[in-house]
């Protein structure tokens, strides 16, 4: 199959690849979403095809109205209603009990479905100009998200029908993933919506053990997605915790050729071997964004290790820190 590249003034094009039944991968604000009519059950297969994805983890199906939710789930309970309200459109995906109109193949036989509204303007039309979306994000599974539609191509070639080039994408990491078909609700994802933020809206938000720590022998996920390797890279990733001093000793230290560091801004001119700068230590935002390409951009330089801080966890960090912890294999060295 060839994949086209398609610019951001051919939507329409994509819209009817969609409608035919195709997969597309989108710009999205969070990362690119490889996108297919959420009620087709065939188009929506071939999504776990392309990706190599296992069949048992679900996708997150995304709409452009707030109308379009009520074809898709069971109950919008009021908690919901407020999330809907203060943060769609944009980066938090709810999961909710699903309607029986939902194939299979999305809720992956679960009893409930994940809903997103995204706030980027050609997901937006795409989904306006076609139907509701199932789409994971756009990568091979396992490895980083796709933040650009290089990154997609790189990995989707061949594999897909068409890639939208919106440029960058904003947030970076993929979307808060809240599950309301529980009370108290649960943050089993986080991302650019925060835990903060949740709670301040509806109260009580549960952190799933599943977000800081590796699933226990024989433990369910209440996330499928959150059991298997995530975003790993093919460099062997380790996090380091402790002052920036002793970061600085232990890196310096192991300067072979084959060794990269993802440092913040504020150490460049202190280090010693390759390095690829995510920001400023604090600034877990820009982390976010850069976190994703930094990972592609060690292996396509071809290092084989990679040392890079343990983030804190407030705010945006805890997103960042979730996605490095898993890329990494949960290995972390106390310094
Ligand atoms: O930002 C995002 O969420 C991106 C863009 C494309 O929207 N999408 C994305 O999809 O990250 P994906 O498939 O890579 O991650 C979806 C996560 C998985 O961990 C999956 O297990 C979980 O959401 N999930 C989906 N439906 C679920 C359900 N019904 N119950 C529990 N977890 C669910
Ligand atoms: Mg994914």
């Amino acid at each position: 199959m060839k994949t086209l590249m398609l610019s951001v003034d051919e939507i329409e094009t994509a819209a009817r690849i969609i409608r035919e039944g195709g997969l597309v991968a989108m710009p999205t604000e969070t990362v690119y979403g490889l996108a297919a009519d959420a009620y087709n059950g065939k188009a929506v297969a071939n999504i776990f095809r392309a990706k190599g994805r296992p069949m048992d983890n679900p996708l997150i199906v995304h709409i452009s109205e707030l109308e379009q939710i009520y074809g898709l789930v069971r109950e919008f309970p009021d908690k919901a209603r407020r999330l809907a309200d203060r943060f769609w459109p944009g980066p938090l995906t709810m999961i909710l009990p699903k309607s029986d109109k939902i194939p299979d193949e999305v809720s992956a036989g679960l009893d409930t479905v994940a809903v997103r509204c995204p706030s980027d303007p050609n997901a937006r039309k795409l989904i306006s100009l076609s139907c509701p979306l199932a789409a994971p994000s756009a990568n091979l599974s396992g490895s980083p998200s796709p933040t650009s539609a290089q990154h997609v191509l790189n990995d989707m070639d061949g594999r897909i029908d068409a890639i939208i080039d919106g440029g960058e994408c904003d947030v970076g990491v993929e979307s808060t993933v809240i599950t309301l078909a529980t009370d108290p609700p649960r943050l089993l994802r986080p991302g650019g919506i925060t835990l903060e933020q949740l709670r301040e809206a509806i109260g009580e938000v549960i952190l799933d053990d599943a977000v800081l720590n590796p699933l226990k022998n024989g433990e369910k996920a209440a996330s499928p997605g959150m059991k298997y390797k995530h975003y790993a890279p093919k460099a062997e990733l380790t996090l380091l915790r402790g002052s920036e001093e002793s970061f600085l000793r232990y890196v310096n230290s192991r300067k072979d050729g084959k060794t990269a560091v993802l440092c913040y801004d504020e150490e460049i001119d202190d280090l010693r071997l390759p390095f690829i700068p995510l920001g400023r230590a604090k600034d877990y935002h820009v982390q976010a964004s850069r976190l994703f390409s930094a990972l592609r951009e060690a292996d396509d330089k071809g290092f084989e290790r990679v040392f890079a801080h343990c983030p804190g966890t407030e705010g945006v960090g805890l997103a960042v820190y979730n996605r490095m912890i898993r890329a990494a294999g949960f290995k972390i060295v106390e310094l």
